[in-house]
């Protein structure tokens, strides 16, 4: 569709978003990202590579943007009207989604041979890229390198998400991130956009501005020799997006985390570890803080000794000699001075989910336990979705079904909620 750049739209105090959309067969997701982020009142340009023209049509981008679509650098009428400095400049914010692999790697090299590259490379704007790619491409070292150094040049990142994939038989990381999830990544470059205003009027409020939220997420690695480990199995999508609401609640985050494939959440303060006695290091160097959530799944047992060598095949058992963990969320329950305020521990059981969560909650010393059922007809570990109670020393609530992201959300508002009840009360 057609209309006047310089039209009234554009010129009154509106966010401005620049959608450069990449040529992948996630670039349909896009129609319903503008459509969205229009309901929310923000005006959305779009730029699309001639690859992505091959996935939606500029017609269809352009009836839903309410705007010409934009897709090449010589066009002389652009270049005249608008131009790619002024296109790359009149945004709050330039989004990249689905970027490809290849666009990634023309942004990291600094290339500007089209549109999209020259507006990326000419953009005085924060750039936030929504990659989308198969596994291996996305997992391949010269992706990464991209990535880290796209990263180090200040650029953000939402996503990518793992997943099955278009292709028949192919899972893993590179689906593009949801649109709430990409809305939601915007949201901090646009302040007090029409997206912050729209949302509940809690989450709106941030209620964990100047809180300190500590979460650990992932399994740890035990060694019991330099190649073999003892793991759980963990995705860390669970912890990793408590992490994420407690930011978009307004909290300062330190997240901990043991070997997961997930990229680090934008704007959190995101520490490596990979056994249970550095998640212990580095939680109880992350204190103090408000609110501490241990969703990770730490190894119970580590081998007593490590071998310095690989522990060869000889025709006997060979015997690893395992000694108990220390248990994170016990020990930081029962410190002294730097309990935190509200402490949070998850219980993952097959059977007596209910049951064990309470034996825990009193055992390990938790002021709440989040209970669920992990028995593979539940398909949470690893999932999308998960179905939690939550167990409090006073009842027990069940949540129905979510998603993970759900779950994550709706239980940073309680915890913010029940730290204003306890923090109101002690004054
Ligand atoms: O005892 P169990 O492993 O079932 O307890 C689960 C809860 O305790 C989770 O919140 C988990 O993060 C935490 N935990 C811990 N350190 C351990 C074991 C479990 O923080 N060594």
């Amino acid at each position: 569709m057609l209309s006047d750049p310089h039209s009234p739209a554009l010129n009154v105090k509106q966010n401005r978003i620049l959608l450069i959309i990449g040529g992948g067969i996630a670039a349909y997701k896009c129609l319903d990202l503008v459509r969205r982020l229009r309901e929310q009142g923000v005006s959305v340009r779009a730029v699309m590579t001639r690859a992505a023209a091959e996935f939606v049509t500029p017609l269809s981008v352009g009836a839903l943007t309410s705007d010409r679509v934009f897709t090449d650098l010589f066009d002389l009428n652009d270049e005249r009207e608008i131009g790619h400095i002024c296109l790359s400049r009149e945004a709050d914010l330039v989004i990249v989604a689905p970027a490809t692999a290849d666009l990634l790697a023309k942004m990291a090299g600094g290339h500007a041979d089209d549109l999209a590259s020259t507006i990326l490379m000419a953009t005085d704007k924060p750039v936030l890229v929504a990659p989308a790619m198969n596994p291996r491409m996305w997992l391949h070292p010269a992706t990464q390198r991209n990535v880290k150094q796209l990263k180090n040049d200040g650029i953000h990142f939402v996503g990518p998400n793992v997943g099955e994939m278009a292709e028949r038989d192919e899972a893993g990381p590179g689906r593009l991130a949801e649109v709430p999830e990409i809305i939601a990544a915007a949201e901090p470059h646009l302040a007090n956009s029409p997206i912050a205003r729209s949302v509940t009027p809690l989450r709106a409020k941030r209620p964990l501005t100047g809180r300190h939220v500590l979460v650990t997420s992932g399994p740890t690695h035990e060694p019991i020799d330099p190649v073999r480990y003892i793991a759980n199995r963990s995705s860390g999508k669970q912890g990793h997006a408590i992490a994420q609401a407690a930011f978009a609640l307004g909290a300062r985050v330190t997240l901990v985390t043991g070997p997961v494939t997930l990229p680090d959440p934008e704007g959190i303060k995101t520490v490596h570890v990979e056994t249970a006695q550095q998640m212990l290091e580095a939680v109880r160097r992350g204190l103090p803080a408000d609110i501490a959530v241990f969703a990770a799944a730490v190894a119970d047992w580590r081998s007593a000794t490590i071998p310095r060598q690989k522990i060869k095949k000889t025709g006997d058992r060979p015997v690893i000699d395992l000694v108990e963990n220390p248990d994170i969320l016990a020990t930081v329950a029962n410190l002294e001075a730097e309990r935190p305020q509200h402490v949070i521990g998850f219980a993952a059981e097959t059977r007596d989910v209910i049951a064990y969560a309470k034996k825990k909650l009193l055992a390990k010393g938790a002021d709440w336990i989040i209970a669920n059922d992990v028995s593979s007809t539940t398909r949470v570990l690893g999932g999308d979705n998960n179905t939690v109670h939550v167990v409090t020393p006073e009842n027990v609530e069940s949540w129905p079904q979510m998603s993970k992201d759900e779950v994550a959300e709706r239980l940073m508002l309680r915890a913010a909620e029940h730290l204003r009840r306890t923090t109101a009360a002690a004054e």
